[in-house]
């Protein structure tokens, strides 16, 4: 690779993992089974971003492991109707042509976990998207470092990652011990806990204990939360997370988190008062959670405009199912591919965003320009419908 016998592509990516891995003091490069690759939106990447990527897809250089691509910042199919701008739309349009071009499998989601790049505990992969990096080492037990966009992209066109971090068992132990005594309810409080934890830790590992139950939605949340509060990728939950029970917990720095630390938590999120649009699915949601609150929308009538963010697969089944259809009888939207943070609203006329993830209450502000309700399910829709 490094002679160039693979081309320029491979060469130019493979001279840029060897890098890093110089860097980080890594031993060998290991092969990954897959890659997650981030920096999809226009609005994050912009026009160098967008000719850098044009210029690989001209090149004809493809990628050699299964790569999944995170969302870009418009729904590719609805974004006329959902009011996205036409100029945004043509660039992101040319950006998901280059990803295609590359051989890259066009799942447009935060969550590839839930649409068919599942990895097995303990394989090593090359994932960036802070959120499903959390998940994946954490819920999963498979390794990744928090790869940035291009160092993603590389391990995506050689197959291989450097062997350092979290691919290794040492790196791997938790730091701080935190004993949760307080009940968790549904996505907000695992966010709003998860605020919290990432924010004392930083790029640290937190084990928890105390935490009585979570399920995968909850857990995605948690993880989220803590990745952009800090930059948490690696956490163990006792009795719950894979790697949890090999782990030893003696000697560690003991941290306790009550309904004091969650509320304020809360309090720190909630920039604003009243929402001009809730918009849920940060980290996207699953199709349990579309079942949710397809539910709750059953008949009823929206006052303000909903958004719910998931990927395309995920809508697929959600509209076979009749919650697709529930949903926008009532007045919100099943959003596809793309999500609140990295699509432009700031320019679609929002100022306040009501939400239920503690990720995006976090980013929202300086991300979006946007105001925060940052509350429960339950409580963004009261008061909202009829
Ligand atoms: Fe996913 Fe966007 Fe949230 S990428 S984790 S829905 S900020």
């Amino acid at each position: 690779m490094l002679a160039g016998e693979e081309g320029e592509v491979v060469e130019r990516m493979f001279r840029l993992l060897v890098r890093l891995g110089d860097i980080y003091g890594a031993d060998r490069m290991i092969p990954v089974g897959s890659v997650q690759v981030a920096g999809v939106s226009y609005k994050s990447i912009g026009d160098p971003g967008l000719e850098f990527l044009e210029d690989i897809a001209a090149k004809g250089a493809k990628v050699r492991v299964i790569t999944t691509l995170n969302p870009p910042g418009m729904d590719l199919v609805d974004w006329k109707e959902l009011g996205f701008p036409e100029d945004f739309a043509e660039k992101q349009l040319r950006i998901m042509d280059a990803f295609k071009q590359m051989g890259v499998m066009m799942t447009a989601t935060c969550t590839p976990y839930l649409v068919g790049n599942l990895p097995r505990f303990g394989e090593h992969i090359a994932w960036s998207e802070s959120s499903a990096v959390s998940f994946a080492n954490s819920v999963i037990g498979a390794r990744t470092n928090r790869e940035g966009g291009p160092s993603a992209l590389a391990a995506a066109f050689c197959g291989l990652t450097p062997n350092y971090g979290l691919h290794l068992d040492e790196n791997r132990k938790p730091n701080f011990l935190f004993e949760v005594n307080a009940e968790l309810k549904g996505n907000s409080d695992f966010g709003a806990l998860g605020y919290h934890v990432g924010k004392i830790v930083k790029d640290k590992v937190p084990y928890f204990r105390g935490i009585k139950n979570a399920d995968v939605d909850q857990l995605k949340a948690l993880g989220a939360a803590m990745a952009a509060s800090g930059a948490v990728a690696l956490y163990h939950v006792e009795g719950i997370t894979p790697e949890a029970g090999l782990m030893d917990t003696s000697g560690l720095e003991r941290i306790e988190v009550g309904d004091r630390e969650l509320r304020e938590a809360y309090a720190k999120l909630n920039t604003g008062t009243s929402p001009d649009i809730v918009i849920l699915g940060c980290p996207h949601a699953s199709l349990k959670e579309i079942a949710t609150l397809a539910c709750k929308l059953e008949g009823k009538r929206l006052r303000k405009p909903l958004w719910i963010c998931t990927s395309r697969v995920t809508k697929e089944a959600a509209t076979r199912m009749g919650l697709t259809g529930i949903i926008e009888g009532a007045g919100g939207k099943v959003v596809a591919d793309t999500c609140t943070v990295v699509s432009p609203i700031e320019r679609m006329g929002y100022r306040v965003t009501g939400v239920d993830s503690g990720k995006a209450a976090n980013y929202l502000p300086g991300f979006c320009k946007q105001q925060v309700v940052f509350k429960s399910l339950d409580d963004l829709l009261e008061g909202q419908i009829t």
